[in-house]
């Protein structure tokens, strides 16, 4: 197989040049029935290829031509026996990797700084979370992965748990030692599912941290289009186990995947896999050294820390990745979120994300030193404004949320019957809701977990901050959805 060839790719301008007289949808047709003025935006080039599964084109829920040989050429690039296509996000991918190995009532081990989709797939499937804490970083506030350690534990407690789920790297660039959290699990015959959201781009450059594939992992949920050039939504399934079959995997991809997939979105993916597995290692090394030159000016710059290779060491920072630029606010006494405002107004610049105490900014093949010398021009801006303004100011101490107990199934709790009370009124409550700040989307209540003072008192911090506390019917947060209490009669 070549790795130059983009058979899904070009075989769609093919099919597009032969201008095909078409009655079926969609109904803009090549953009003559749309909208003139998103017709001129987006262009003819992108309409003509906005097609549907007709014949010479394969179809994503039973792929045997052209996106089947896509598939296989990606399968190759990253290290697995087979890749299936998401056009769902790796949202949809890693609800996809769970019911393919969890029943109703089955045991799954996850860390609990999950993403909400793993949520989302226990309380689809019905199995039952067994939680990991994650480590925290006091430092930073922020949560790392799972140690090989604690899975150990897990495990010996449940063996008979269906799969252990690692988030790798996190959201932050973290890694825990994978391979070994693989030869744990396995030495239990229970497959690993990965959430590589966040790292299509480790597999092709050695100075990264292991791929899930590389680490020998069952599943990897990874989004090409976070971090590795195809647009938004498109990620991908990669597989290679002999716990799982790819025939359960493309069952449950198709029950849970549109019928009108998008072609725009599939050919972008070929044409990442082609770029990634031809120019990848060249482009992320030199995305490494300019993320680490920016890394060292920010440095120098009084009150900020941008997080390197020092964190590296605990038993959940076994590698991390360079080209994420964590940078500590906190010794300027203004929040992360702060930070992010001030960026936007004064400078245009948009973070990745931000949250009390830090912001993330990342460094992509996308960016050039014109870019990082901005954002090093505007932190160097801001220590000196926020020096002065602050200079009473304390450092912001670090607060980081308490897990909560879970009392049901977050199935059982989606599921119950429900009332709503006052937030602030709800503490010993069963929440029936999930809470998160988002991003990066992790909850602080899941269904079925009792609601604390504590961290009642982290979303008024966090809302209080202006971050983006999202999750409850109630948007405001003043009322939250709880398990109904049944009281005796009398
Ligand atoms: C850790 C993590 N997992 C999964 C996802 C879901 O990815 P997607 O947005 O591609 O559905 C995200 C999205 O931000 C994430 O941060």
């Amino acid at each position: 197989m070549s790795q130059q060839r983009t058979p899904l790719f070009t075989g769609l301008l093919e099919h597009a040049n032969q201008k095909p007289v078409q009655f079926h949808i969609p109904g803009h047709k090549t953009g003559k029935g749309m909208n003139e003025e998103f017709r001129q935006f987006i262009g003819d080039q992108a309409l003509s290829i906005d097609l549907i599964n007709i014949s010479p084109l394969d179809d994503l829920h039973h792929p045997h031509g052209m996106i089947k040989e896509a598939q296989n050429l990606a399968a190759e690039a990253f290290g697995a026996n087979h890749t299936f296509f998401s056009v769902q996000g790796t949202s949809g991918a890693i609800m996809a990797m769970i019911m393919s190995v969890c029943h109703p009532g089955d045991k799954i081990v996850v860390p609990r700084n999950v993403h909400k989709s793993v949520t989302s797939a226990i309380i689809f499937s019905g199995a039952t979370p067994v939680f990991i804490h994650p480590e925290l970083d006091e430092n930073l506030g922020i949560s790392h992965g799972i140690t090989p350690e604690a899975v150990q534990k897990a495990l010996t407690a449940n063996p008979d748990a269906k799969g252990v789920f690692v988030i790798n790297p996190t959201y932050f660039g973290i890694s825990a030692d994978l391979k070994k959290i693989v030869e744990i699990a396995h030495s239990y015959d229970v497959p690993v599912l990965v959430d590589e959201a966040h790292g299509v781009h480790i597999h092709f450059h050695e100075e990264l941290p292991l791929s899930a594939m590389q680490a020998g992992a069952d599943m990897a949920a990874t989004s090409v289009h976070k971090l590795g050039g195809s647009l938004t939504q498109s990620s991908v399934l990669n597989l290679k186990s002999r716990y799982v079959t790819p025939e359960r995997v493309q069952s449950v991809l198709s029950m849970l995947t549109t019928t009108s997939t998008s072609y725009i979105l599939l050919a972008s993916l070929d044409a990442a896999r082609k770029h990634l597995a031809i120019n990848g290692r060249t482009l992320i090394e030199n995305t490494i050294k300019l993320a680490e030159k920016t890394r060292k000016q920010i440095n120098n710059i009084s009150h900020l820390l941008c997080v390197g290779d020092e964190i590296l060491g605990s038993n959940a920072t076994y590698d991390y990745d360079p080209t994420k630029l964590i940078i500590s606010v906190k010794q300027l006494g203004i929040t992360g979120y702060d930070v992010e405002v001030w960026l936007r107004e004064r400078f245009n610049i948009e973070v990745e994300l931000s949250d009390l105490y830090n912001i993330l900014c990342i460094v992509t093949p996308g960016d050039t030193e014109e870019e990082t010398s901005i954002l090093v021009h505007a932190l160097q801006i801001l220590s000196e404004e926020f020096e002065v303004k602050n200079k009473d100011e304390e450092a912001l101490q670090v607060e980081v949320p308490d897990i909560p107990v879970l009392a049901l199934s977050p199935r059982d709790a989606f599921y119950a019957d429900t009332e709503i009370v006052s937030l602030d009124h709800s503490i010993g409550r069963i929440s029936a809701e999930f809470v998160m700040v988002y991003p990066p989307g992790i909850p602080i209540w899941l269904p079925g977990e009792i609601i604390t003072k504590e961290n009642i008192q982290y979303i008024h911090s966090n809302m209080d901050a202006g971050l983006p506390v999202q999750g409850p019917e109630d948007e405001t947060l003043e009322t939250i959805r709880v398990i109904k209490e049944h009281k005796a009669f009398r």
